[in-house]
């Protein structure tokens, strides 16, 4: 997504009327949080990777490895999170996920006398949410709308809409509800102040 896009889609008012000013205050205020947003993305993806409109990733995560590997869709937060990209790493849309994730795509053959290494890919699914400090391990598959609980480290697949804690990340008997509809990207401010409170 480029400025043009906010521009063309920006909220409209009438013009001097008290939220008009209001809304260019506010767009004058997050403004440096919007060209950093911009920048960010535009880099990722002059080194090759796919980047869905309104995503977000902070630049302060750490995105090392082959970029053109990396997929993300449309409206995916992102903090300051690592992601070691050696295989692929598809992550969906309107997905979750906080400061301090790590993603790792590859490893070592423990059974190797050579200690060889592997990759697979990692696969997180639309509306999935992947909280502080998790960790994801090579060739996992977080299904659409599942939870993976703080801290928590994730060695085998989590099915759709399930809630995973602890370590080794296991599954709570409650599920999470499958009516999800929410945008987390819609409250960021740089976005908010151009497109209103439900872009
Ligand atoms: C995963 C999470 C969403 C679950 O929330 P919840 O459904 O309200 O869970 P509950 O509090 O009912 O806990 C259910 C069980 O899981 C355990 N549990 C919950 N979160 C856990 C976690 N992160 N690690 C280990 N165990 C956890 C609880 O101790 C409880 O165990 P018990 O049934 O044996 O007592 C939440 O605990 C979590 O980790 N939130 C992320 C917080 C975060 O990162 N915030 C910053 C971004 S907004």
């Amino acid at each position: 997504m480029s400025f043009v896009y906010l521009w063309q889609n920006r909220e409209k008012t009438h013009t001097f009327s008290w939220f008009w000013l209001k809304q260019w205050a506010k767009r004058i205020l997050s403004f440096t949080q919007l060209v950093t947003v911009l920048k960010t993305k535009f880099l990722l993806k002059i080194k090759g990777s796919r980047i869905g409109s309104l995503s977000i990733i902070s630049n302060k995560s750490r995105i090392e490895g082959c970029l053109e590997k990396l997929t993300i869709g449309d409206c995916t937060f992102i903090g300051q999170a690592y992601l070691a990209i050696h295989a692929d790493i598809r992550i969906g849309s309107c997905v979750v996920i906080n400061d301090g994730v790590k993603l790792l795509t590859a490893s070592h053959n423990v059974d190797d006398p050579s200690w060889s290494s592997f990759a697979k890919p990692i696969i997180i699914d639309d509306y999935a949410w992947i909280a502080t400090d998790a960790i994801i391990l090579p060739g996992i598959h977080i299904g659409k709308g599942a939870i993976v609980g703080a801290g928590a480290v994730v060695t085998k697949n989590i099915p759709e809409y399930n809630i995973a804690v602890g370590n080794p990340a296991k599954l709570l008997d409650k599920q999470r509800t499958q009516e999800l509809k929410y945008n987390p990207v819609q409250l960021i401010a740089c976005y908010e102040a151009w497109l209103g409170k439900y872009c």
